[in-house]
């Protein structure tokens, strides 16, 4: 018999991070909404079986995602509504304009009234207001009749070769979720992520210059039929000068002094280290350099450290195509946490 196949609505999709780590677990995504048309083409593009809509999560009804699902159940809502609507007063949510988003998500639940839900947010959102944005959140859907639990996950425990934390809030109309999701024993370096990918670009759909030389390497190539999205970017001789400079996993203090203070920021000239995951990638400020190569990881290298497969390639420019990278959850992470929601279903 076949397994029963969970229908997931994707809620600020990106260009789909999420929404791959729950296929990958087995479910079948709806729909993935969000009102960036870049991340939408690329979303459309790799994730052939779900529809998308381009919208504005803030004043988005139930009734218009129904129209486009027709009368498909939705067991499973998920997404990341974007951050800065979450600020305090006292002990509440501000009920402003900002928050809309995040009200956007619970209309969603209590219109669809999912089995679960996961939402997925920056990690201090679990601290501020000595937690009182997370007792409001938990109150929130408490009040909808799900039981919620949150932890910070971090990405390199599910085999991502990075370091990236998000605090992720599961609910349940049934029982509590279990966040005792398993772990890798041995957690992914950059060396391994990266180690096959060359200094120079390569065409869309080149070959593969070497063999894969990691477990994980093999696991990302599954299913590629070439090399895309690694055009490397030409920095001029003074940054090629400094980062040359900076030792693997090394950053600005290893500089002479009069190159330390070129950029003003903590994590200026990072290289990353060859032995560890990576630090969390940015969606593109060209802060973090290659640990090898002097210059900024490509944006197939960047997928690679979000593990994303060599298979899902992004469209459009590729000032875009790092901020879709940037923005997204690691599917290795989405997955694990799929796969463990998928037991208490
Ligand atoms: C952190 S990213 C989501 C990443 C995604 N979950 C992934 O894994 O790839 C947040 C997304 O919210 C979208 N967004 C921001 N404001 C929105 C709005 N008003 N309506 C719908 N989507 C919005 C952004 O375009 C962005 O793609």
């Amino acid at each position: 018999m076949s397994e029963q196949k969970y229908n997931v609505l994707d809620l600020f999709c990106g260009c789909g991070g999420l929404s791959l780590g729950f296929e990958e677990a087995g479910y079948n995504v709806l729909l993935g909404i969000d009102i960036w048309e870049d991340a939408l083409k690329t979303y459309a593009y790799n994730h052939k079986h779900s529809k998308t809509l381009c919208a504005d999560m803030s004043t988005l009804r139930g009734e218009d995602v129904e129209e486009i699902i027709g009368d498909n159940n939705v067991d499973v809502i998920i997404g990341g509504p974007p951050c800065q609507g979450f600020s305090i007063a006292g002990k509440r949510i501000v009920n402003d304009d900002r928050n809309k988003l995040y009200k956007g998500f619970v209309r969603m639940v209590e219109y669809f009234k999912p089995k679960a839900f996961v939402m997925e947010n920056v990690p201090n959102i679990l601290s501020i207001g000595d937690g009182a944005v997370r007792e409001t959140i938990i109150n929130d859907f408490k009040s909808l009749g799900y039981t919620v639990e949150t932890k910070v996950l971090t990405a390199s425990d599910y085999g991502v070769p990075q370091n990236r934390r998000r605090a992720v809030f599961v609910g349940l109309t049934k029982g509590n979720f279990d966040f005792d999701i398993p772990m890798v024993a041995e957690k992914v370096t950059t060396k391994e992520a990266l180690s096959d990918l060359p200094e120079q670009s390569i065409e869309d759909g080149g070959k593969y210059f070497v063999e894969s030389t990691s477990g994980y390497q093999k696991l990302m190539r599954i299913n590629s039929i070439g090399v895309y999205n690694h055009e490397v970017t030409q920095h001029n001789e003074q940054t090629v000068r400094i980062i040359s400079m900076v030792p693997d996993g090394g950053n600005y203090k290893d500089l002479p002094k009069e190159f330390q203070e070129t950029r003003k920021v903590h994590i200026a000239w990072t290289r990353l280290n060859s032995k560890r995951p990576s630090i969390t990638i940015d969606t593109g400020h060209r802060h973090h350099f290659h640990y090898k190569w002097n210059r900024v990881p490509t944006v197939r290298e960047s997928a690679r450290i979000q593990s994303f497969p060599d298979d899902f390639i992004f469209l459009c420019s590729k000032t875009s195509q790092y901020k879709q990278v940037g923005n997204a959850v690691p599917p290795l992470m989405a997955k694990a946490i799929a796969e463990q929601l998928k037991k208490q279903l």
